[in-house]
């Protein structure tokens, strides 16, 4: 049984073929139909809020003619004490496959345990690596126009800088990720948001050299980036620390500025949802250079071509 819980899940072929089917898929949206999941019915189980992901995945699994099975947390047993090992026993009893946002990483892996069916992260407090993968994707687009079995391979050498939060579950995707397709990760942030022991130990775990530095000093940090990324700096789950986060995170504000110090044709980039004026300028989020709304369209080629792949590995 396969499953999508980290980057590391996907070799570095099979990351280039999701890429090259994603490709496909988006060029054939709306000329003919995909039955990658006929006859599935596949769950969406969110423990946290969530617009992006929820839709596309919700779409994606229509588009690949599944069935779509929206499940909100709260409204399921697991919400009363259900373990998750019952949950995924029984949830496998009627699905073919099950994406998860939740917020310890342990429960996606405690469910791809018990459960029989392919198990997808859609966020967790860890690690975000469909939105990862989307990123990649949406600059593959960019760095090897035309040829998508060249999208992952484009990535290698690349300096990424990512402002902000560097100890959040985007950050760790980008440096999990990153060490993976041999992108250099080049990070800043507030000291006491830096890079966790959890990561390195996850990128000693599959094997991986750390590509990634960290620094207290934005401008080194993006100086000659190929591109710019960063995200909310309070993530869900962290509001307690809002005031402070708002106020150490001040200099890592991604704008106009710090962009000058990039590439001259870098990108911009981020997850969304974003906050105009705190993590990034409304001036970079509407510049050229902004690819923001390109990365949100991609979430669904890319999800599409990863439950494609793991529906087509089931054993
Ligand atoms: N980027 C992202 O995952 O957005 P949502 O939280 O809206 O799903
Ligand atoms: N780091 C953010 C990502 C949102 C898509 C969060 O976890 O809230």
């Amino acid at each position: 049984m396969r499953h999508f819980l980290k980057e590391t899940d996907l070799s570095h072929a099979e990351t280039a073929a999701v890429f090259a089917e994603a490709a496909a898929l988006k060029a054939k949206r709306g000329h003919g139909t995909s039955a990658a999941l006929a006859g599935q019915s596949w769950g969406l189980m969110f423990f946290k809020k969530s617009t992006r992901t929820r839709v596309s995945f919700q779409v994606g699994v229509h588009e690949l003619s599944g069935q779509p099975v929206m499940l909100n947390a709260d409204d399921l047993q697991i919400s009363r004490g259900e373990t998750v090992a019952d949950t995924a026993r029984v949830l496998s009893r009627y699905l073919h496959g099950m994406v998860i946002r939740c917020h310890e990483h342990s429960l996606l892996e405690d469910f791809a345990a018990a459960g029989t069916m392919p198990v997808v992260n859609a966020l967790s407090d860890f690690l975000h690596p469909c939105q990862f993968m989307t990123d990649m994707f949406t600059l593959g687009e960019r760095f090897a126009p035309g040829q998508p079995s060249q999208y992952a391979a484009s990535l290698k050498g690349k300096k990424i800088a990512f402002l902000g939060d560097t100890a959040c579950n985007m950050a760790n995707s980008f440096i999990l990720g990153g060490a993976a397709l041999g992108a250099e990760i080049s990070l800043a942030g507030p000291a006491g948001y830096e890079p966790t022991a959890e990561i390195r130990a996850q990128l000693k775990k599959d094997g991986l050299k750390e590509s990634f530095t960290f620094s207290t000093d934005p401008a080194a940090a993006v100086k000659g980036a190929d591109m710019v990324y960063t995200d909310v700096w309070v993530s869900m789950g962290m509001e307690a620390e809002k005031a402070e986060r708002l106020k150490l995170m001040q200099p890592y504000q991604v704008n106009a500025k710090l962009m000058s110090l990039a590439k001259p044709r870098a990108y911009f980039m981020h997850c969304l949802p974003a906050h105009p004026g705190e993590e990034v300028s409304a001036e970079v989020l509407e510049s050229k250079q902004s690819i923001i709304f390109d990365q949100a369209e991609n979430r669904l080629h890319v999800q599409k071509a990863i439950l494609a792949h793991l529906a087509a590995s089931r054993i």
